[in-house]
Formats: C-alpha cells, sequence, structure tokens
C-alpha cells in the first residue's frame, strides 16, 4: 500500500499560506528569524513593523508555549526586509513534525534566502556556563532515529530532492560571520560553537539521558530547530542558529539542580540583548546574491 498524501501541508496549501501574506505586505523579505524561548526581543527591532497573529494567518498552527508568542512580524532590520516568528511550534505542543516545519516552505516560497534560528538549550559541556551563546555547528536529530522526521512521506519534489545532503546545514560562512562580528562586539568570552541535540520533550532529560547525550557528541540539549533545519535545507535556504545556554543539563547524582523553564526564561532576558546585537549586525553584514 501506498501513502496517500504527506501528513503536512500539500505543495498548494503552503503556496496559498505565502500568496496570502505577500497580498497582505509589500515585503519581500530575504532573511527570516526564528526566535526561541524568551529571545521575541528581535521581534520589536524590526522598523516599520507589519504583524500578523498566527491565528489569523491561513494553515498556521497555533504557539502554545509560555514565553512564545505567536506572531509573525515583517519589518526591516538594518535596513533590510525580514520576517521574524516570535513563537514556533514544537513536537511536544502535539503537532505533527511536518506542520511545526511549515513556515520554512512558506518563508522559501515568499523569496526568503536565509534561515537564522534561535533557542534557549541546556549545557551538556562541561565548559559551558550559563548565559553562554553558543552558535550550532550541527545538529543530532534523536527523533529522527526513530523516523520522526518532517520530510518523512511523500517527497515534494518541487521543494527539494528525496535525500537531501545534510553535511552542511549549517553555513559555514555565516558561522565565521557570526565569530567575527562576537569579537569585534567584545563576546568572545561567551560565544562557543557546537553541536546541539534534539529531543521530543516536553520533559526535561535524566541525568543518564545527559551523561549518555554529552558522550554521543552534544554540547548543549534543546527541543526546537533541527526539524526547521532539515526542512529549509531541503528547500535551498541557508541555516545560521544561535543557542542561548539557558541552563546546566544535570550530569551528576550529587547536583541538587533541577531543569525548569522559569530559568530558561530568566537567562533570555538577561542575554537577549546581546544575542539580538550579535543578530542585527550579522543581518547588516550578509550578502544576498541574487539568483
Ligand atoms: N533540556 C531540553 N531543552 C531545553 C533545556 C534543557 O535542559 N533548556 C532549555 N531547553
Amino acid at each position: 500500500m501506498l501513502p496517500e498524501s504527506a501528513p503536512g501541508y500539500s505543495y498548494d496549501e503552503c503556496r496559498a499560506t505565502a500568496n496570502w501574506l505577500l497580498s497582505k505586505t509589500e515585503m519581500t523579505p530575504l532573511v527570516a528569524i526564528v526566535c526561541g524561548s524568551g529571545l521575541g526581543g528581535l521581534a520589536e527591532m524590526l522598523k516599520d513593523p507589519v504583524i500578523f497573529s498566527y491565528k489569523d494567518i491561513p494553515n498556521f498552527p497555533q504557539s502554545t508555549v509560555h514565553g512564545h508568542a505567536g506572531r509573525l512580524v515583517f519589518g526591516t532590520l538594518q535596513g533590510k526586509q525580514c520576517v521574524c516568528m516570535k513563537g514556533r511550534f514544537h513536537l511536544y505542543e502535539g503537532y505533527p513534525i511536518q506542520k511545526i516545519t511549515l513556515p520554512m516552505r512558506v518563508f522559501k516560497l515568499m523569496g526568503v534566502k536565509t534561515v537564522i534560528l534561535t533557542n534557549a538549550a541546556g549545557g551538556l559541556n562541561q565548559d559551558y556556563k550559563v548565559g553562554d551563546v553558543m552558535i550550532i555547528k550541527d545538529h543530532i536529530n534523536m527523533p529522527g532515529f526513530a523516523g520522526i522526521n518532517p520530510l518523512a512521506g511523500p517527497n515534494e519534489e518541487r521543494f527539494g530532492v528525496r535525500f537531501p545532503c545534510m553535511s552542511d546545514a549549517y553555513d559555514r560562512e555565516l558561522v565565521r560571520l557570526a565569530h567575527d562580528v562576537g569579537a569585534e562586539l567584545g563576546f568572545s568570552d561567551f560565544l562557543r560553537e557546537g553541536v546541539y541535540v534534539v529531543l521530543g520533550g516536553p520533559s526535561f532529560e535524566t541525568i543518564a539521558e545527559c551523561q549518555m547525550l554529552h558522550r554521543l557528541g552534544a554540547d548543549a540539549v534543546g527541543m526546537s530547530t533541527a526539524h526547521e533545519v532539515i526542512v529549509a535545507r531541503h528547500c535551498g535556504m541557508r541555516c545560521f542558529a544561535l543557542s542561548l545556554i539557558s541552563n546546566q543539563a544535570v550530569m551528576d547524582y550529587d547536583s541538587r539542580e533541577k531543569a525548569n523553564h522559569e530559568e530558561v526564561l530568566e537567562t533570555g532576558k538577561l542575554r537577549a540583548v546581546q544575542m539580538e546585537k550579535l543578530v542585527t549586525t550579522m543581518v547588516a553584514r550578509m550578502e544576498h546574491k541574487s539568483n
């Protein structure tokens, strides 16, 4: 028996959402920014904003998490047209994985070339401190090992190939740009580069899980971003992502620490301004070849 249709949205549904947005704004952004938990401040920095509530956008899921507003904001950042997701969708909210990644395909159809994603993550690397900002150089897609991949199901060739390459998921030029900009801004002390592992959540990890993830080569653990990157890469957009280390993952049985969402949001507030500065300066310096 053949699968009848993809469990997410069809090409035409993605197109309809993109056309609806294009018809309501004069803008054709080249850069999309996805704001993570407590990191929505970037969306406030857009000049001349045109704001849509997710609930008003055809086909868009709703954001259900505290700390994740549900708004899509179009505007200019450093003179460049951008679209910003204030609030994203997660597996643990109960959405099928194809739905939480819908915005990536909508952005592609609107003409976006580069996606910048931020998230809050637990630090597995023992050198990391709360408040560090990790440039994601690669990811480990744990749900993918169990067949939970946003590209599972019939492939839509108009977006990309059946078996997309992921060894270049995180754009190396943008990683270099982030280091350069970070150094100029005096952020080198808290700027790191590492591997992000995504889990389904919503429960935080056990101690044994954290130990295992670290041994597998992950520096930070979270519940987002990798799925969006897979879909964005499939349709040929460049990706760059940052994790704010909002808590130390608990790695030993003598620790009294407990991961909690309030800590995640508090750390976001402390480091948000610097992360925003890093991203806005990068956007100002980014080059987009027309093709
Ligand atoms: N684990 C998973 N996701 C997270 C964490 C964590 O410790 N912190 C912020 N998001």
